[in-house]
C-alpha cells in the first residue's frame, strides 16, 4: 500500500510516499481502507519532533480520516464494508496514521459514519467537533445567550466551535486576519467578526459587553487581550498556540474577575468518554444536518501541497483523497 512516512524528525520535506505492507490488525483492532484523510497543524509538529508524545520514525502521520472496514476486529461492533470515522485517536501520533491506503486502529476508537455525512465529511468532522465539545460543553459549560469569542475561527477547530456554540444558542464573535474569511464567518453564523490585529479589538469587544467564553487556538499575545475582554466568571479554553507559546498574564485580572483558564486536550478522552461525547454531539447536530466545512481536497499524491495550504491559513478543513476509489 501507499503511505506518506518520514524516517527522521525534521521539516515536512522529510515526508515521502512509500510502498509498505498493509498492516495486520490485532484482535482488538480493525483494518480500515482509507477514503479521505484530514490534515492538522499538529501533524507538522510531529514531523518536526516537537510534539510531546510520538512514535519513533519511520511512521506516517494523520489522525483524522474516514474509510471502509476491510477486516473487523473481535468486538462485534463492525462488519466488513461498514463506513467509519475515527474518534479519540492514537493513530498518527504513537502509531501509523491515516495518510496511507490502509490503517489498523483499535475498534474502541472507531464509530460509524453519520448517515447524513459523505466520506469527506467524515474525515473533516470528528477531531474538530470533539475538541470543540470538550472545550465548550464539558469545560466551559456554555449557556444560551452567553458570548463566545473564537480566535483562529476560520480553522478546523474554529469551524467546529462555531457550529457547536451556535447550536448551543450562544452569541458568537469570530476572529480572522482575512477580510474574505470574515465575510464567510458571518455567513456561517458569527454575530460579529473582527481582525485580531485591529488595535481597537479589545475596546470594540468590551463595548459589546465582553465575553463569557474564549476558545483560543492562537494564544501568544492574544491571551493577555482575552483576559481584558473577559467578563467576570469567564472561562478561557486554550486549545492551540499558533501565535506563540509565550504570553504575559496579569494575575489581577484572574483574581478580580474570578476567571478560569483551562487546557483542552482531545487525546485525553478515555475510550468510554469519547464515545459518550460523540453520542452527545451527534444528538445535537443530527436534527440540523450539521457538517464541518471542507476548505480544499488535495489528491493523495499532493500531501506536501496540502500541508503548505494548511500553513497559509485555511477556511475549514484541508483533506487528502479520495484514496482507494
Ligand atoms: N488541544 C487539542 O486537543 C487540539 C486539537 C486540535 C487542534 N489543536 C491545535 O489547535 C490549533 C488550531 O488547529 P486548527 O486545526 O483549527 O488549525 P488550522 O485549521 O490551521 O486553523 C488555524 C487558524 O488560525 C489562524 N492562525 C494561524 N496562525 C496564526 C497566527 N500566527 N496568529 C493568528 N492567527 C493564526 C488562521 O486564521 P486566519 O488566517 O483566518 O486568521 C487559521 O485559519 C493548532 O495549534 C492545533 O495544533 C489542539
Amino acid at each position: 500500500m501507499r503511505s506518506w512516512r518520514f524516517h527522521k524528525f525534521g521539516t515536512i520535506r522529510n515526508l515521502r510516499m512509500e510502498e509498505i505492507a498493509i498492516p495486520e490488525p490485532a484482535d482488538d483492532e480493525c483494518l480500515v481502507k482509507i477514503a479521505y484523510a484530514a490534515l492538522n497543524p499538529a501533524d507538522r509538529l510531529l514531523i518536526m519532533g516537537l510534539y510531546p508524545t510520538h512514535a519513533q520514525p519511520p511512521f506516517s502521520v494523520g489522525r483524522d480520516g474516514s474509510g471502509t472496514i476491510v477486516k473487523p476486529g473481535k468486538s462485534g461492533r463492525f462488519k466488513k464494508g461498514d463506513r467509519v470515522v475515527f474518534l479519540r485517536s492514537i493513530i498518527g501520533i504513537s502509531r501509523d496514521g491515516t495518510l496511507a491506503d490502509y490503517v489498523s486502529v483499535p475498534e474502541a476508537h472507531v464509530a460509524h459514519l453519520p448517515d447524513w455525512w459523505s466520506m469527506a465529511d467524515g474525515a473533516a468532522g470528528p477531531h474538530a467537533l470533539l475538541t470543540s465539545w470538550q472545550a465548550l460543553h464539558e469545560v466551559a459549560k456554555v449557556k444560551p445567550d452567553e458570548t463566545v469569542l473564537i480566535s483562529g475561527a476560520s480553522g478546523g477547530i474554529g469551524m467546529g466551535s462555531l457550529l457547536l456554540a451556535r447550536l448551543k444558542g450562544a452569541r458568537l464573535i469570530a476572529l480572522s486576519r482575512s477580510p474574505v474569511k470574515r465575510d464567510k464567518l458571518m455567513s456561517l453564523g458569527a454575530d460579529f467578526v473582527f481582525d485580531p490585529d485591529d488595535k481597537t479589538l479589545v475596546k470594540q469587544v468590551k463595548d459589546l459587553g465582553g465575553v463569557d467564553v474564549v476558545i483560543d487556538t492562537v494564544c501568544g499575545d492574544f491571551l493577555s487581550q482575552a483576559l481584558i475582554m473577559a467578563r467576570p466568571y469567564a472561562r478561557i479554553c486554550i486549545i492551540g498556540a499558533l501565535g506563540g507559546i509565550r504570553c504575559l498574564i496579569d494575575p489581577t485580572r484572574l483574581i478580580f474577575k474570578r476567571l478560569q483558564i483551562h487546557g483542552i486536550q482531545v487525546a485525553m478522552y478515555s475510550d468510554a468518554g469519547v464515545h459518550q461525547a460523540w453520542q452527545e454531539i451527534i444528538g445535537l447536530i443530527q436534527p440540523h444536518g450539521t457538517k464541518v466545512l471542507i476548505d480544499k481536497i488535495f489528491p493523495f499524491e499532493d500531501v506536501p501541497a496540502a500541508f503548505a495550504h494548511l500553513k497559509a491559513g485555511p477556511m475549514g478543513k484541508v483533506l487528502v483523497g479520495p484514496m482507494n476509489q
